[in-house]
């Protein structure tokens, strides 16, 4: 089997946790994509202590990945919107299919670079740009696919809602548990995008472009966050029967899609109300399948890079399928299959 060669640019904590997960699980990996997928070249401004790099080719010019000729997939996981879209319209432009898991960059860019990608040929694929390592992007472009969705809400922001829990269940100060989220890798670069709600509405909107069929429209979304919020108002909910969650809503109206984020009183008894820590939840509502829910770590290095290698997994099998000219098949193979217990 031919190898599927990745360029990862950004080793910080979720590309840190990408090429971990590529190399400690690549038999695995392999077996399901049908094609050893080999980090072909990173580039860094700097190593992780935490991967080994001794045996891979390493630039501290992003750019070299977009343009290197041995790279089938480049994999964004640099943040920002500036240095990102361009290093990414530039691997397109390459030929280079496209991993990410920039939600600014494709909420605020994804309409101009998904063009770009058809024009050139190429994916560009970003389940791990919402709700960490949850599969919520498969979901709704392949689960639900014969459903029309009526509406779909979520805790989005695993910092936020970290913080939130710290707060009711601790009556710890939002900026106590705020630093001991960027401590644990969980914040954004800039963590007013997690508290202001930026965080959510940017993948609230790549939800609902996926769910609803519309283009990404981040500037149309209601954005409050939850920094005025304090133990007190925890406490006050409590008595009455709530818990504050800061939820991302998207539903159908009369006048469109409607988007908003903000913080809502969700009785206690509800699935979405016992939601803690640094996990995310999304349940979509269907019009065939009824309500479903998506539950699981919302941020982190690992849960991230899982959701990023998916996406480099079904990519690689697309290629290999495309290079030795078979139909793409199942997600593992039928050895695998057979050693079954059921
Ligand atoms: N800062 C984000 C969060 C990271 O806390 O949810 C994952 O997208």
């Amino acid at each position: 089997m031919k190898p599927v060669k990745i360029g990862l640019c950004g080793l910080g904590t979720v590309g840190g946790g990408t090429f971990n997960v590529l190399r400690e699980n690549a038999v695995e990996i392999a077996a399901r994509a049908q094609a050893p997928l080999e980090i072909s070249l990173v580039g860094a401004r700097r190593d992780n202590p935490l991967c080994d790099l001794s045996t891979t080719r390493v630039t501290r010019d992003i750019f070299d990945v977009a343009r290197d000729e041995d790279v089938d997939i480049v994999v964004e996981l640099i943040g920002g919107t500036t240095v990102a879209r361009e290093l990414v319209e530039t691997a397109i432009r390459n030929g280079k299919h496209i991993v990410t898991a920039n939600k600014a960059l494709i909420a605020e860019h994804g309409n101009e670079i998904f063009a770009l990608a058809a024009e050139h040929g190429v994916a560009v694929r970003y389940e791990a740009a919402v709700a960490g390592g949850i599969p919520i992007i498969k979901a709704l472009r392949e689960g639900l696919a014969g459903n029309r969705i009526e509406w779909l809400a979520g805790i989005i922001n695993g910092t936020g809602n970290f913080i939130l829990s710290e707060m009711r269940e601790h009556g710890r100060e939002f900026s106590d548990v705020l630093a001991e989220a960027q401590a644990l890798g969980y914040a954004e670069a800039d963590p007013t995008f997690d508290v202001e709600g930026i965080d959510a509405a940017h993948k609230l909107v790549i939800l609902a472009s996926l769910a609803f069929g519309i283009p990404l429209q981040f500037e149309s979304v209601y954005t409050e966050g939850i920094t005025r919020l304090t133990p007190q108002d925890m406490d006050y909910a409590e008595e009455l029967g709530y818990r504050v969650k800061h939820l991302g809503v998207a539903k159908q109206s009369d006048a469109g899609v409607e988007l908003r984020v903000h913080p809502t009183l969700i009785p206690k008894e509800r699935l979405l109300a016992n939601v803690n820590g640094v996990k995310n939840a999304v349940l979509v509502e269907g019009s065939a399948v009824g309500p479903t829910l998506y539950y699981g770590a919302g941020a982190g290095a690992a849960p991230t890079a899982s959701a990023v290698v998916a996406d480099l997994v079904d990519l690689a099998r697309d290629i290999s399928a495309e290079q030795e000219n078979r139909v793409p098949s199942l997600s593992v193979t039928d050895d695998a299959l057979r050693d079954l217990p059921i």
